[in-house]
């Protein structure tokens, strides 16, 4: 039997995937989309953002294993096979980069650094005023895997860390107590367009956005109105509802914008690939499979 690769991936990205994924499978044979066998010789994909139908006519598949963290494109794909174990991306390199990417938000958010940035490209030296992390309040939402990493990292720093997940009840309370957010959040029916002009209201008047979860979750003329009207002062944003990020979209040039290109926590193929081995030898000795997918839940 062998396990189908399927992604998006470009030759870089197979070059470095490749090789670290056959080396943590030694004896298992690896294929390609393009190249792979008929249907019935492939029992485990291993996907990066497939194009829809990469998993159609493959019987005997057992296991969906997600390079990615968020599999919400998966699950929208209708040809997906259901029935089918799928488990996502759960590695603490990525953990510990995306706590990388919030604490960087976050402290530059806390000492006006975005701030500077914009005053060096008008010529401006002007100093702010000073403020401690023990007096900035972050609030995560989304408290899976990763939102622990950056609520913990962030607490260690010293900032005042709340977090609020969908079980935790209403989210106006936290929102309203922050002076950053953090998301961290799943793409569900329920988070899809979550952040919008009543949740940006519900914010502190001057609070900050940082979105490092799904670009769908935010209604983004509501979020540049909230910028442009001063409720928000600044938004950090690793995704967007597309990406790219279409380069006419007003994000890029605007100056209460910060723009990263989906990059706050990459899947690490010299990690990750351990990971999938892991599971894969699970499901070889038929032992149980780590961090599957939940389909009503979403993640
Ligand atoms: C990246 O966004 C991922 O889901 O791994």
């Amino acid at each position: 039997m062998s396990i189908l690769l399927a992604a998006d991936f470009d030759a870089a990205e197979w070059a470095a995937w490749l090789p670290a994924l056959q080396q943590a499978l030694p004896g298992e044979t690896l294929c390609r989309g393009a190249d792979r066998p008929d249907g019935d010789g492939v029992d485990i994909a291993i996907v990066a953002n497939p194009p829809v139908g990469a998993l159609q006519g493959l019987p005997q598949l057992k296991l969906v294993q997600s390079l990615w963290a968020g599999v919400d494109k998966l699950l929208r794909d209708p040809t997906l096979p259901t029935g089918v174990p799928l488990a996502r991306m759960v590695d603490p390199a990525m953990n510990a980069a995306m706590a990388e990417t919030a604490l960087w938000a976050a402290l530059a958010l806390q000492r006006g650094f975005f701030d500077y940035a914009r005053q060096q490209r008008a010529g401006v030296w002007r100093q702010h005023g000073q403020r401690r992390a023990g007096e900035t309040q972050v609030a995560v939402l989304g408290l899976g895997q990763m939102g622990q990493a950056v609520a913990a990292r962030l607490a260690q720093q010293g900032f005042v860390v709340s977090g609020w997940s969908s079980r935790s009840g209403p989210v106006d309370a936290v929102l309203g107590d922050a002076d950053i957010v953090i998301s961290l959040l799943p793409l569900t029916p329920t988070t899809t367009g979550f952040f919008d002009r009543e949740r940006f209201a519900q914010m502190r008047r001057g609070a900050s956005f940082v979105n490092l979860a799904r670009g769908a979750q935010v209604v983004e003329a509501d979020l540049l109105s909230a910028l442009d009207d001063g409720q928000l002062a600044h938004a950090v944003l690793d995704v967007f509802a597309t990406e790219p990020l279409p380069a006419e979209h007003p994000f890029w040039q605007h100056p209460k914008v910060t723009v990263l290109p989906h990059v706050a926590a990459q899947t690490d193929p010299r990690s990750a690939a351990q990971v999938v081995a892991a599971n894969i030898r699970a499901l070889r000795s038929g032992k149980p499979l780590q961090h599957l997918v939940d389909r009503t839940r979403g993640y």
